[in-house]
């Protein structure tokens, strides 16, 4: 089974970098298909804690190739950044290889990112505030600037001029506004950016061509022709770890939009995303956690605003690997689960954090969904307002005390967690393959498909 697709199956962190860097032993290249920085994936080796936002969760396995696809979209100084970091703690680098095809945030997609979050108020999205919607917008609107363009500073001056004129224009036009805002709230010193007429240093083109170049300096030895570097692997019939980042719920065409990131998280962007057919996937694995979690805004049915909820963020330490924000925790929603499985095609399933579920029970899943006005919704709602105002109904079953996180095998597991494992299984149609008993790599359970 060469091509193996590894996704989110909720709202994201439900441990794809802990369950990647568990599978990446059997594979030799691990390929990051979409997203940007606004990922934050975990991995815990012999209880050093590695926290990637860009790099592929096979790192940490020298021999490996890890690929950052031409889907991802790549800030280079973060970029930059975790290389170094990685060298700094002995892990090498050698082996990473970067699209020259993947699209650049620039430091004009980061402020936008952040000054459109604050016009929106009360209605923002909540995202990470790293750039990745206006860097897809550009990409979508051919002014993206794009990683083999850090190689020649005249084609490098050329995009940046022609991509920098509307955004200065535009965060111009957003600053004028907040600073009234905050003029008639009295708050003016709150105001971040350089007051009208004075040019903003941030979005001087001389100095950002000159970053730049020397980016593309450290950069260069890792740009690669990386679809090619995937079919060469796939034809010599060696395994290949398609990862994900974000997840199915945050999908811009299925998820709960407009409360979505800006890429596809699905299982098929993986193909555009790193330039191979839909023949080329074997597997595709799909990553929950034993209950639910969210950050940033949207429609969330089962979340819980009770003690259950405050334990499980309490146990679970559910706070963002990328912006630190404490996550909306609730119980696992089979409704949702179902339709990340069919619009995956998932073939397996691993259930994480089973361990933070010990002492918290009984345990409930959400099987259905009920609208306002009464109707039962057995499939997950297409419209925005109902599934906003739809109610989860639940089944309940039989909560666990013993600690889960020196388990290893389905044995060690007491019996009410391996049935509540069997209920999902059932509920869903596709078989538990991995369990997470802790953050840790050696704490898991694989379980027979
Ligand atoms: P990702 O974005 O999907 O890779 O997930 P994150 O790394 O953002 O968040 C998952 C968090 O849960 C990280 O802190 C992991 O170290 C941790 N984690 C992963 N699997 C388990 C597990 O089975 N049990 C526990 N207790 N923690 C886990
Ligand atoms: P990983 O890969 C959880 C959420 C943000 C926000 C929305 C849009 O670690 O699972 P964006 O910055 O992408 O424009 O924000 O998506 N979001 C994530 N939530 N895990 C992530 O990544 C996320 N990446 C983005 O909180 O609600
Ligand atoms: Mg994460």
């Amino acid at each position: 089974m060469p091509g193996v697709v590894i996704v989110g199956a909720q709202w994201g962190d439900e441990g794809k970098g802990k369950v990647v860097d568990l599978l990446a032993k059997r594979a030799t290249t691990i390929v990051r298909f979409q997203g940007g920085n606004n990922a934050g994936h975990t991995i815990v080796r012999d209880g050093e804690e590695f926290k990637f936002h860009l790099i592929p969760s096979g790192i940490l396995y020298a021999e490996k190739t890890c690929v950052i696809g031409n889907g991802v979209v790549v800030d280079p100084r973060v970029l930059l950044g975790e290389i170094d970091d990685l060298k700094r703690a002995g892990v090498s680098v050698s082996n990473l290889r970067l699209s020259a095809n993947a699209h650049l945030i620039m430091p004009y997609h980061v402020l936008l990112d952040s000054a459109g979050e604050t016009k929106l108020g009360k209605l923002s999205i909540g995202t990470t505030r790293r750039g990745i919607g206006p860097c897809y917008a550009d990409k979508a609107l051919r002014l993206g600037i794009r990683v083999q363009d850090l190689l020649d500073e005249k084609i490098l001056r050329t995009k940046i001029r022609a991509a920098l004129e509307p955004k200065q224009q535009a965060l111009r036009e957003l600053s004028v506004q907040r600073r009234k805002q905050l003029k008639e709230a009295g708050e003016e010193a709150k105001a971040s950016e350089p007051a009208a007429g004075v040019p903003d240093p941030r979005l001087d083109l001389h100095a950002m061509v000159e970053e730049h170049v020397s980016f593309g300096h450290r950069l260069e030895p890792h740009i690669a022709d990386t679809a090619r570097l995937c079919w060469d692997a796939l034809d010599r019939e060696e395994t290949v770890i398609f990862e994900g980042a974000q997840a199915t719920l945050l999908d811009l065409d299925h998820g709960t939009y407009p409360f979505v990131t800006s890429s596809n998280p699905i299982a098929g962007a993986a193909t555009v995303g790193a330039g191979i057919g839909p023949k080329d996937i074997d597997e595709v694995w799909g990553i929950a956690k034993a209950y639910a979690t969210r950050v940033g805004a949207g429609p969330f049915p089962t979340e819980l605003f009770d003690d259950v909820g405050e334990r499980m963020l309490q146990q679970g330490h559910e706070y963002g690997t990328t912006t630190g924000r404490p996550r909306r925790c609730g119980w696992m929603d089979l409704v949702a689960l179902r339709y990340a499985v069919r619009i995956n095609g998932l073939d397996a399933l691993a259930i994480t954090k089973l361990d933070v579920l010990s002492g918290i029970g009984p345990l409930r899943v959400a099987v259905r969904y009920r609208s306002k006005e009464g109707a039962v919704l057995d499939t997950f709602p297409y419209h925005q307002s109902i599934l906003h105002s739809a109610t989860p109904e639940y089944e309940e079953l039989p909560g666990f005390d013993l600690e889960l996180t020196s388990c290893r095998s389905a044995e060690d597991l007491p019996r009410e967690a391996r049935d509540y494992l069997g209920f999902i299984a059932e509920f869903v149609g596709v078989p538990v393959r991995l369990v997470g008993v802790g953050p840790g790599r050696e704490q898991a359970v694989w379980l027979e498909g």
